[in-house]
């Protein structure tokens, strides 16, 4: 279950977050738990985790271990200041950013090369499902995005299905939906790197998931946790969707 805070919080917020979010997962079995708050709150939440088996992410990074790149942050530094996930190729990324296919595998191979796992998001946008292109548009980015990856460096990968028109929404792909697009997303998995990694691999849904939706989300077979926007802001919210 991993939490994307966006552009929400500073330090401080981050000390109150967690404060109230670790007593009320402390019993949680059997998930992983990952927030992934904005780069400037990162030493907050890795000093607010520590010992708790909560993982930290961040929401990007750039290639390359270090150089004259004004204004990024190299997998090298997640590593360092204790980063465990990062998550690449968010829709907002791929949308304001004009991050792309070629991006997404530097990206990939970078968190890799620096320790860091990697959780790659698909997904198509309104237009696209409309049009009836989901399954080309998830196509694509799979073949340019994660094809390319040696099985080794695939195995480390996490898969974050997010329709686009489910983001920030409050309209949740149904769980059927869901489904299919996970469904597709494996099958892809399974031609390229074979059975054991489709069934290996965990594909998290992700697009106003709620405390009141995610039951039904993850009881599909091919459904193994969420990416959480709004919900994970708040302590008691994102509690309640990791303890389902
Ligand atoms: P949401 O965001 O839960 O607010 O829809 C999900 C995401 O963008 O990762």
């Amino acid at each position: 279950m991993a939490g994307n805070w966006k552009m929400y919080k500073t330090p401080a917020d981050t000390h109150a977050f967690f404060e109230a979010f670790k007593p009320l997962v402390a019993d949680a079995k059997n998930v992983d738990i990952v927030l992934c708050p904005p780069f400037a709150d990162l030493h907050a939440a890795i000093t607010e985790t520590a010992n708790s088996g909560i993982a930290v992410g961040a929401q990007n990074l750039y290639w390359g271990k270090e150089g004259a790149v004004t204004g990024e942050v190299s997998g090298h530094m997640l590593q360092a200041i204790g980063c465990q996930y990062v998550i690449i190729a968010h829709s907002e990324r791929r949308q304001y950013f004009g991050e792309s296919e070629p991006d997404v595998v530097r990206k990939i191979e970078a968190a890799l090369e620096y320790g860091l796992t990697p959780i790659v998001c698909v997904g198509e946008r309104l237009e696209e499902r409309e049009e009836g292109r989901t399954e080309e548009v998830l196509a694509t980015m799979f073949d340019g995005g994660l094809a390319p990856l040696a099985a080794e460096q695939f195995a480390k990968v996490v898969i974050a299905y997010e329709p686009v028109w489910a983001i920030g929404t409050g309209k949740t792909a149904t769980p059927e939906i869901a489904e299919a697009a996970h469904r597709f997303i494996r099958g892809k998995v399974a031609e390229k790197f074979g059975a054991d990694a489709a069934a290996a691999v965990r594909i998290l849904y992700g697009g106003s998931v709620k405390p009141d939706n995610v039951t039904k989300l993850m009881s599909e077979e091919d459904i193994d946790g969420a990416l959480v926007g709004g919900a994970s802001l708040d302590p008691k919210s994102f509690a309640a969707i990791v303890n389902f």
